[in-house]
């Protein structure tokens, strides 16, 4: 059988780091077509971590200007902000954002309480939240993302409970089959249809009866 590359056949970069990380090639492909249909070019990302999938979108997608990763530190005062988890506080000390900082559009802000303590001082038009996943913290890092004018939310591991049960409380919220990605698309109606359908209005008349995926497919080619 004939090979082709990864590349070639989703029409982006992902190969450097897909395979070992927090966010697989699907899901990778998922919140790629999310960006390209939805002309994405500000990114907010709580729970950044290493900068794994921050670093895949930047490389993949040229076409992003700005992406800020959240993260915890370990230092600090008590607090209801703490990190459940005292491996990733300590994790979080001295990796954030590591794989992705020599990107001149990737910046970092940690602070002991993370998303808690983090105030956005601009608008994005992506969030992707995967920070701490328990209900609580997902509801609030999600509070936290409708506050930033976001085109679309993106929620990671919706196959925890916790994160489930927090994202089914978003009405329009869509989980990709076969990932553990879901996503809501906000602002109005026709930026919604262009992203679910990959195609402006205005661009579908002109596509005729190509349909909506192969007018993606042709884009995915020309880049
Ligand atoms: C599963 S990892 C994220 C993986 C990363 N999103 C990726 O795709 O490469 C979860 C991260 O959330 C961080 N975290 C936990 N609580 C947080 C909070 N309150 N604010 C921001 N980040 C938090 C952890 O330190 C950890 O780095």
């Amino acid at each position: 059988m004939r090979l082709i590359s990864a590349v070639d056949f989703f029409g982006v970069n992902f190969t450097p780091i897909w395979g070992g990380g927090f966010t697989n090639a699907m899901e990778l492909a998922a919140i790629g077509r999310l960006i390209l249909a939805g002309d994405v070019k500000r990114v907010l990302e709580i729970g950044v971590n290493m900068g794994e999938t921050a670093r895949a979108l930047l490389e993949a997608f040229p076409q992003i200007e700005s992406y800020m990763g959240v993260d915890i530190t370990g230092e600090g005062p008590g607090s209801m902000h703490l990190s459940s988890l005292p491996e990733e506080r300590a994790f979080a000390d001295s990796e954030v954002g590591s794989l992705a900082l020599h990107d001149p559009r990737f910046r970092v802000y940690m602070s002991f309480g993370g998303s808690g303590d983090y105030r956005p001082t601009t608008d994005y038009d992506l969030v992707f939240v995967d920070g701490n996943h328990s209900y609580d913290w997902v509801r609030r890092d999600t509070a936290l993302a409708k506050t930033v004018n976001p085109g679309i939310i993106v929620w990671h591991d919706v196959d925890l409970c916790d994160v489930a049960r927090a994202v089914d409380e978003e009405p329009e919220a869509v989980h990709v089959q076969g990932t553990r990605i879901a996503f809501v698309v906000l602002r109005d109606k026709a930026y919604a249809e262009k992203v679910m359908t990959g195609l402006a209005p205005d661009e579908a008349e002109d596509a005729g009866t190509r349909g909506a995926d192969a007018n993606l497919m042709d884009r995915l080619r020309a880049r």
